[in-house]
């Protein structure tokens, strides 16, 4: 009988949604009775599952940088022009931002944001985005199969950015741009300099410069859909010229190499990275990694061990640039920036290409890889200084418009919460807790878990990637003791496929409160949920 374990004993009857329903013992007679009715909703359970988490404040992983928590904006579908920006919306204030978009982007926390690709960068010429709107190119766009009005360019991007109080980071064009055109938007972007350069952006309306810090030398150039494909020799010897004229154009500037996000058909991604870091070792700051997962199987424990490839692919590059910058001064340091992930498989393939198709809608269980994504980035603070979430709007996106609403969609909620509150200190846990194998894994942990300890606020993050139980844990400080009453903010819903729509928000945050003992706290955490512990320190 599908779904039933154990022959012994009182056994429990629940559905799917076991949290939500009252567990009451039932006889052999009742068992039965149910399990002919509807067997898909029956589980029997002998004895509940239990975690230890032990938590020492000393074990420091690494500092939480604040960019682990950016986004990403690219000229593709809805994002940008329906999205963020909508000069013919009366929702938009008079520069064409839209203000409901703007506020639910504030409240995100955003901390560095990516623009203008992604794919699209492979072939845009910044110069068709700047002076006056109506006057603008309208040029072929072909990573996506439409027409670019240019009206949103290096102005509106970074006075959006300055508006939100959000770092930006610029994706410069590798594939089909020149080096001079990279060197010149630094130097128009940056430079204090009287030169033609600035003198044009003065002209445009912008006296100082922005001082943005963060570039990027080109966006998965390993892969042949990518306009102005490369191999890694060839991109490291274009990237590095371009980096030298970049650096040389303003010296403060972070360069991000595009390392390898083409995981599949037996590709050396490996090989590529370590290539393209021989080549930039001495100038680049950051090595750009992607991915993006999905459940086409709709098989939960599997999608749920996604975020398990996600920090093996981290220690493989980590291990590349140590290599790589073995012989390198001490100072000297590349770090990671995971600047595209997500949950993307629905809305794909060549048919998505064009506006308005390529529009992916979250279910909760979307929004607990997503945390377990947030929780591998916490994990690996030492060598992951920034991640972005692709895409801020409407594409892949925690936000959806249309022409009058908007809607926060699920994955929105356990990344507000990570980026307004897992901050400082990474520390490293002690797990002991009931697992699962899967597929590739042999030992997959129900809970999955982070923590940071930010003065004498401890944050505790928490999957439980158990479909149907929840997992009774102990959580117990060895070096402190909890002051006041815990904070818990829960995301879950009665169902894993569970939506939210312009009508109603069913997978949404909800918040309690728990007592903890001295340094114990005892936590039931419920099945299929992220959970954030907040608590003061002695
Ligand atoms: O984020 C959508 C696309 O995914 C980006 O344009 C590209 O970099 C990646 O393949």
């Amino acid at each position: 009988m599908a779904g039933i374990h154990g022959t012994d004993g009182p056994f429990v009857l629940s559905l799917a949604a076991g949290h939500q329903m009252k567990p009451r013992v039932l006889s052999r007679r009742d068992f039965s009775k149910a399990a002919i009715a509807a067997p898909w909703v029956l589980r029997a359970q002998q004895a509940p599952l239990r975690a230890r988490i032990k938590i020492d404040t000393e074990r420091v992983i690494g500092e939480i940088d604040p960019k682990l928590y950016g986004n990403f904006v690219e000229h593709l579908g809805r994002c940008i022009e329906g999205g963020v920006f909508d000069e013919n919306s009366p929702l938009s204030d008079s520069n064409g931002y839209r203000r409901d978009v703007f506020d639910a982007v504030k409240k995100l926390g955003v901390s560095v944001l990516r623009w203008p690709g992604g794919n699209f960068s492979s072939n845009y010429h910044w110069r068709d985005g700047i002076g006056p709107r109506d006057k603008r190119p309208p040029r072929l766009e072909m990573a996506w199969g439409t027409v670019e009005s240019n009206r949103f360019g290096t102005h509106e991007f970074l006075n959006y950015c300055e508006m939100l109080g959000t770092e930006p980071y610029i994706c410069a064009n590798l594939g089909t741009g020149t080096w001079e055109e990279a060197q010149q938007w630094v130097e128009y972007v940056n430079s204090p300099q009287d030169t033609a350069m600035t003198r044009l952006r003065k002209e445009n309306g912008r006296r100082e410069p922005w001082k943005v810090t963060y570039w990027g030398l080109g966006n998965e150039m390993d892969g042949p859909w990518q306009m102005g494909h490369k191999s890694a020799e060839d991109y490291g010897k274009f990237a590095l010229e371009a980096a030298k004229l970049m650096k040389w154009t303003d010296p403060n500037i972070k360069l991000i190499a595009a390392g390898s996000s083409n995981y599949n058909n037996g590709i050396d991604w490996i090989g590529w990275n370590r290539t393209v870091l021989d080549f930039l070792k001495t100038h680049a700051d950051y090595l750009s990694m992607h991915m993006y997962v999905g459940n086409a199987a709709s098989d939960f424990g599997e999608f749920l061990t996604s975020s398990l490839t996600l920090r093996d692919r981290i220690k493989t590059t980590e291990g590349v640039i140590n290599a790589v910058m073995s012989g390198q001064p001490r100072g000297r340091k590349i770090y990671i920036a995971w600047d595209e992930w997500n949950v993307w498989y629905r809305a794909r393939g060549e048919s998505q290409r064009g506006r308005r198709i390529l529009e992916e809608r979250y279910n909760l269980e979307d929004a607990l890889v997503v945390a377990t994504f947030l929780n591998t980035f916490v994990n690996n603070a030492h060598i992951l200084k920034m991640a972005n979430m692709a895409q801020l709007v409407n594409v892949i996106a925690p936000i959806f418009t249309d022409e009058k609403r908007i809607f926060l969609q699920t994955i929105y909620y356990p990344l507000a919460l990570f980026a307004n509150s897992t901050k400082g200190q990474a520390l490293d846990l002690l797990v002991k807790s009931p697992s699962y194998k899967s597929k590739d894994f042999d030992e997959v942990p129900h809970l999955d878990t982070s923590a940071a300890l930010d003065g004498k606020t401890l944050v505790v993050n928490i999957v439980n990637r158990h479909r149907s139980q929840a997992v009774e844990a102990e959580i117990q400080l060895e070096d402190r003791e909890f002051v006041g009453p815990v904070e818990i903010a829960e995301v879950n819903a009665p169902d894993i496929k569970a939506e939210n729509s312009f009508e109603s928000t069913i997978v949404k945050t909800a918040q309690r409160s728990a007592k903890a003992e001295k340094s114990l706290l005892r936590y039931s955490v419920p099945a299929h949920s992220y959970t954030m512990l907040k608590a003061t320190l002695s």
